[in-house]
């Protein structure tokens, strides 16, 4: 890895608008971390934009779950020493037909849970792998349920 090269995670790196940002980010040259749940599929995701011979590794990260974000934190810090771009990307949607005056409270929960407090959470553990840089950028996903 060349040392200027810029390193980004993307948080739900798997599947979706995640999949994409991974991608995008390696054609523009970033060094991605596809962050997956599932280690075995995001493996898989991992593999397929290897290749097209993208610069892409994956780390199992779950961000509702303190202990699977500092063993992300841990792992990338051992393997990189630093991380410039962060997105948070991970989360729960809709699914197609779903309408949003159908919802349960427990899905509110799991999403409120997800936006508010695992996007903090993974956040400022990952913001310490920044602390010897001048600038990092964190991109936070806009939970929009107004469909
Ligand atoms: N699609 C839209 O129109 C739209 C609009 C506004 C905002 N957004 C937001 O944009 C983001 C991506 O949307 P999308 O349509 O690509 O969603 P998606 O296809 O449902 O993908 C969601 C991704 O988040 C991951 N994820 C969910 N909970 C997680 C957790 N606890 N830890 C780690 N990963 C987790 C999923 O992993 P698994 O594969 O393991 O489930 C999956 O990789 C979401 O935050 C969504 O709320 C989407």
């Amino acid at each position: 890895m060349s040392k200027d090269k810029q390193v980004a995670l993307v948080t739900g790196g798997n599947r979706g608008i995640g999949y994409e940002l991974v991608k995008q980010l390696a054609l523009k040259g970033f060094k991605v971390i596809l962050a997956s749940r599932d280690p075995e599929i995001g493996y898989e995701a991992t593999q397929k934009l290897k290749e097209l011979d993208l610069d892409v590794s994956c780390v199992e990260m779950d961000v509702a779950n303190q202990d699977s974000i500092h063993q992300a934190r841990a792992a990338i810090n051992e393997k990189y020493g630093r991380l410039d771009v962060l997105i948070n990307n991970a989360g729960v949607y809709l699914e197609k037909n779903e309408k949003l005056l159908a919802m349960t409270l427990a899905f509110w929960r799991k999403q409120w849970q997800l936006t508010s407090l695992a996007f903090t959470m993974s956040s400022v553990r990952l913001f310490l792998l920044w602390k010897n840089k001048v600038t990092g950028e964190l991109l936070m996903f806009p939970q929009n349920m107004g469909r």
